[in-house]
């Protein structure tokens, strides 16, 4: 097992590149099953995730290589298997998308349930609804999901709960369904689009991606091409929290600066300087941020992803903030190990109310899942003294290269062994 070891203090500067959409990445490798033919994915990120879903299609029967310049190169032409009910399956929250890609191509799908970050019950119930009202029905028992329809055809579905997934899986289904899939309500994160943009250039015929209504043309197969992953609008929001609390001054390189719209707001709102460019944005740090209110929602709306990076920022702020997580039912649980740190803040239910304290001190914290483990290395950077942040299987999962980046700014830190005690020193590698 490993640990960060992070001396904190130092202010992060220069330029860092971000990498590929890591919930992008994973829906389009899923969907590449769908394709006979050759899918070539460029700019994937190099995350546990990413790796995992290719070594599911090898072992479903495709061909899945993932080289080390992140080029994922697909080929599930003579793939034959509806069968996803292994025991990696289980292990990511991603692997849900197998049901609607297997369900498209083959009518038929059996996929171990879902597994993923623990915040909350991660149901899948929309999509179940999704693929019944285009025909399909379904059953679990013992883990697996099977999911089965002579035929597909189009339908309109409205989704209760705006839902990524769901609408995710839906249109993967209704892509090669007979007949015209709408989905209302939609979900319209960046990563919606990518997919939407991924599947139109294999052939399909997918309009209004990135708004409320999705019209799905189904068609008769799909055909091989290359695709490149958009930029990870949450790693990038991540850096600019990691420059905003180190009051330093970073570059952020390869965004989209219009998917950070609602992360450079709430940056500026409480102080934070966010220059805008053609694809990177740079991000200066102030002495002490000011209070806000955060409330995450759905995309165009703050995203939930970047909810614990602002909370950790905001422990540092002048006064009180309030931050309400609208689409989680359980994501504070990070705030146990914050406040091993100094931080004071008090949880209801799905508010945070957060007492600004003047500094954090390091301790040895545990991440939670991904982005609050993402939070802990934030709070390490700007706290006094050492933090060892443990549990890194959480991070490796959708950060690329995530300490060797900020050691590039400036930032003290290593990977560690969990038995490692070296005492961290003032030097490159914490
Ligand atoms: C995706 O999860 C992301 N994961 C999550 O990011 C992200 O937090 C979430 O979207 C919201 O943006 C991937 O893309 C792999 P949802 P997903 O379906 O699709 C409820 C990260 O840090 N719901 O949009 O599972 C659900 O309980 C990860 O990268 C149902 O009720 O999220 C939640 O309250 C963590 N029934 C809300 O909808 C369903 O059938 C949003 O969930 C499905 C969802």
């Amino acid at each position: 097992m490993e640990k960060y070891v992070i001396l904190g203090g130092a202010r992060l500067e220069g330029e860092v590149d971000i990498s590929g959409a890591k919930n992008s990445a994973v829906a389009l490798i899923v969907a590449s099953v769908m394709v006979k033919g050759v899918c070539k994915i460029e700019n994937v990120p190099l995350v546990s995730d990413t790796y995992v879903l290719c070594d599911i299609i090898n072992q479903l029967g495709g061909q899945a290589e993932l080289s080390d310049k992140g080029v994922a190169t697909i080929d599930c032409t003579n793939l034959d298997n509806f069968e996803a009910s292994f025991e990696t399956v289980g292990k990511i929250r991603a692997s849900s998308y197998f049901m609607g890609a297997l369900l498209g191509r083959f009518h038929h799908a059996r996929v171990a349930l879902p597994g993923g970050c623990d915040f909350g019950v991660r149901p899948i119930d929309l999509h179940l609804k999704g693929f019944s009202r285009l025909g399909a029905s379904h059953s679990i028992e013992n883990g697996v999901v099977d999911i089965q329809a002579e035929n597909l055809a189009g339908a309109s579905v409205y989704m209760d709960t705006v839902s990524v997934g769901a609408t995710i899986n839906i249109m993967l289904a209704g892509a090669l369904s007979e007949g015209t899939t709408i989905i209302e309500n939609a979900a319209k994160e960046p990563h919606i689009v990518d997919v939407a943009n991924f599947l139109n250039s294999m052939g399909a015929n997918i309009k209004g991606a990135g708004t409320d209504v999705i019209k799905i043309k189904g068609v008769e197969s799909l055909h091989g091409g290359t695709y490149s992953v958009i930029p990870d609008q949450i790693e990038a929001g991540t850096f600019m929290v990691a420059a905003a609390i180190t009051n330093g001054n970073v570059l952020i390189k390869n965004v989209i600066p219009k998917h950070l719209d609602s992360i450079s707001a709430k940056l500026m709102e409480i102080g934070v300087t966010v220059e805008e460019y053609d694809d990177s944005v740079r991000v200066i740090g102030t002495d002490r941020v000011i209070r806000a209110n955060v409330k995450t929602m759905p995309h165009p709306g703050f995203p939930t992803d970047m909810q614990p990076q602002m909370v950790t920022l905001l422990a540092l702020g002048d006064g009180t903030s309030i931050v309400t997580e609208n689409v989680w039912d359980n994501r504070f649980k990070y705030i146990d190990e914050l406040t091993k740190m100094g931080a004071n803040i008090r949880v209801d239910g799905r508010t945070a109310v957060i007492e600004g304290v003047e500094k954090l001190s390091g301790a040895p914290v545990s991440s939670t899942d991904l982005r609050a483990g993402a939070a802990m290395v934030l709070a390490g950077l700007a706290a006094q003294g050492v933090t060892e942040v443990y549990n890194l299987k959480y991070i490796d999962r959708g950060y690329e290269k995530f300490e060797e980046k900020l050691r590039s700014l400036g930032a003290q830190i290593a990977r560690r062994s969990t038995d490692d005690t070296t005492p961290a020193r003032k030097s490159k590698t914490a």
